[in-house]
């Protein structure tokens, strides 16, 4: 038996959002998240992931739950062991004993942190490294705020440092700070190079990169992931930049020296991607402290598609992009160097809308005079702008009208075309489509089953009219009757302690799909008479029970009536009739 609280702290450290993405590719339209099911085979999506209320629900195939039944299913894991392995996932371990967790990460951040003192110190030690920071243009004071440091060219200084502070080998292992060599010895990772330790946004030290103060290769050595050191979850930077950061915009550069140059020339909400295309996880958390970004990547590297792949996933988490380009080749780092901030700064105010900037890319050197070439550059701009919002798409197809004298109707043509081509139906979500041959269709009494069980969480001033009209055998699946009585017997609880308690006494797959299905139905208008919608659902219950019974004594007479049986089945005509006049009776 695992306790509500545990379940509870496993969903809140596991986003479902972030759990299925590693599965399922997500995109988002309006409030869901869709993509192919999992559950069935399908070619588009019908299945959708809500964040707010953390569950999934599938329009194809009716597969419905949260994130622990989620990956129950397609590990193929009991409960238990899918709580166990989602607490791994966020780091931390359960006691079962006392079925309570404790937090592995924190060792893992106090290592991390001493390991950035002990370079923090060399650095103030060593005068070579010390110059090259200052050679670069970087100030004493911007040093110090970013924690830079050094590791001494050895192979064994930190090893020993955080032997002498305690830890042992596999504590550095699984920080990432030293390695093993081929006779089992371990060796430090980062040697004879500049320190930059990675902040997460609450300021812990989660990682380090390590750049070399020559020319060899390679430039940056980066911890490797490690449980606190996760690919495409945090940003360079972001714990300085989200301190006041009242213009609520990030500027989002590629390099730790590029970040570390902004901000010494008080451009403090530059964060860096470190040279990877961005994710999801970055974007939402972006997006908790701000809603517009300015990209301003070293111009070989911005069209890049991975790159452009990036800034489409900050386009969808509902971010103002923009794009800047720094001219001539340079870095950011190089460019404010050279222009100081109100240079820097004059380029952020005429960085282009991502879809200009896109445009831009794909049709430089397009010439608008020759007829060939406004062919091409209307086909390339309407396959940039396809995927836009209708009041965006119509901006922009204004917008190439003008400049291509093509008539917005023959536009608009052309990209309807592409749209049927490539079957991008991808943002509606497939909710009539066919399983196979099957389509996806509930009976009636589940639905009345479930309103009733729903009813009765919401029933405000209806207590009394419940208990005098529904009674458990009304029900007819076994299941909703055991969650029907749940319900009865928790009456003082809320919809949500309720779930809690569910989530932590019926382990089973079908129970928790059967609960989220009850709580998405929406019961309780107020628009209309809730007791009479009540009194309409038991009686289409009553009467779908009648409805059985009279199948099953007509074919028990037709049995009796070949055995030539006449009295038994005269008995049961009469019992037909009652029937008969039971269900004429509710007409
Ligand atoms: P850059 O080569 O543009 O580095 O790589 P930079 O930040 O301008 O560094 P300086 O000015 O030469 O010192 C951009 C980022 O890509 C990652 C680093 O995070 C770097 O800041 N990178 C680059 C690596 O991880 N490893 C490498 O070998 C090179
Ligand atoms: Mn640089």
């Amino acid at each position: 038996m695992i306790s509500e609280d545990v379940i509870l702290r496993v969903k809140e450290l596991n986003n479902i959002v972030d759990v299925i993405s590693e599965t399922v590719r997500l995109k988002k339209s309006g409030k869901y998240y869709t993509g192919l099911c999992p559950f069935h085979n399908e070619k588009t999506p019908s299945f959708t992931v809500t964040q707010d209320r953390q569950i999934y629900k599938c329009f194809g195939c009716g597969e419905a739950g949260n994130v622990i039944t989620f990956v129950m299913k397609t590990k193929n894991l009991t409960y238990i062991d899918a709580i166990k392995n989602l607490a791994e996932r966020a780091n931390i371990v359960i006691d079962y004993n006392e079925s309570s967790i404790t937090d592995n990460s924190e060792k893992l951040y106090r290592i991390n942190r001493d390991a950035a003192r002990y370079f923090y110190y060399n650095l103030r030690k060593d005068k070579i490294a010390m110059n090259y920071l200052l050679k670069r243009g970087l100030a004493p004071n911007i040093i110090n705020k970013f924690g830079l440091g050094y590791a001494l060219n050895s192979w064994d200084a930190l090893l020993k440092f955080l032997k002498s502070k305690g830890y042992t080998e596999l504590d550095m292992l699984s920080a990432g700070l030293i390695l093993k060599n081929n006779n089992n010895g371990y060796y430090d990772r980062f040697r004879n190079r500049i320190i930059f330790p990675v902040f997460d946004y609450r300021g812990k030290v989660i990682g380090f990169g390590g750049r070399v103060m020559d020319n060899s290769n390679p430039k940056y050595l980066n911890s490797p992931e490690t449980s606190i050191f996760k690919k495409g979850t945090n940003l360079y930077g972001i714990n300085y930049a989200i301190q006041d950061n009242k213009e609520k915009i990030f500027i989002i550069v590629e390099g730790y020296m590029d970040c570390i140059s902004l901000h010494q020339h008080g451009i403090n909400m530059a964060v860096a991607s470190l040279g990877t295309a961005l994710t999801t996880n970055q974007a939402k958390l972006l997006k908790r402290y701000a809603d517009k970004v300015v990209i301003a990547y070293d111009a070989d590297s911005a069209g890049e598609k991975a790159t452009l792949r990036g800034l489409d996933v900050l386009k969808e988490e509902g971010f103002d992009v923009r794009v800047i380009s720094i001219p001539e080749g340079k870095d950011p780092d190089d460019y404010i160097k050279n222009k100081g901030k109100d240079g820097f700064w004059h380029l952020v105010e005429g960085a282009l809308e991502l879809e200009d900037y896109k445009i831009q890319k794909a049709t430089k050197g397009l010439n608008l005079n020759s007829a060939n070439d406004v062919a091409k550059y209307a086909d390339l701009t309407v396959d940039i702008i396809k995927d836009l919002q209708p009041v965006e798409k119509d901006i922009y197809i204004n917008k190439l009208s003008q400049q291509t004298g093509i008539q917005n109707q023959a536009l608009y043509d052309l990209m309807n075309n592409k749209l049927q081509k490539d079957g991008n139906n991808e943002e509606k979500v497939n909710r009539d489509s066919f399983f196979g041959d099957k389509y996806y269709l509930e009976p009636v009494y589940v639905k009345c089953e479930r309103a009733l069980i729903k009813m009765i969480i919401n029933r405000e001033d209806m207590e009394e009219h419940i208990n005098k009209t529904l009674k458990e055998e009304y029900f007819i699946s076994d299941k909703r009757r055991e969650l029907y009585k749940f319900v009865c017997e928790n009456l003082e609880l809320n919809e949500e302690e309720i779930t809690g308690l569910i989530e932590s006494k019926f382990m089973d797959y079908e129970t928790i799909e059967e609960w989220i299905k009850i709580r998405e139905i929406k019961v309780m208008d107020k628009d209309c008479d809730n007791k009479i919608l009540l009194d309409d659902y038991v009686k289409e219950l009553k009467r779908l029970k009648l409805d059985q019974s009279k199948k099953e004594i007509m074919e028990k007479i037709k049995n009796y009536e070949a055995q030539g049986k006449l009295r038994e089945s005269i008995e049961l005509a009469q019992q037909l009739f009652n029937i008969q006049k039971q269900l004429d009776g509710m007409q």
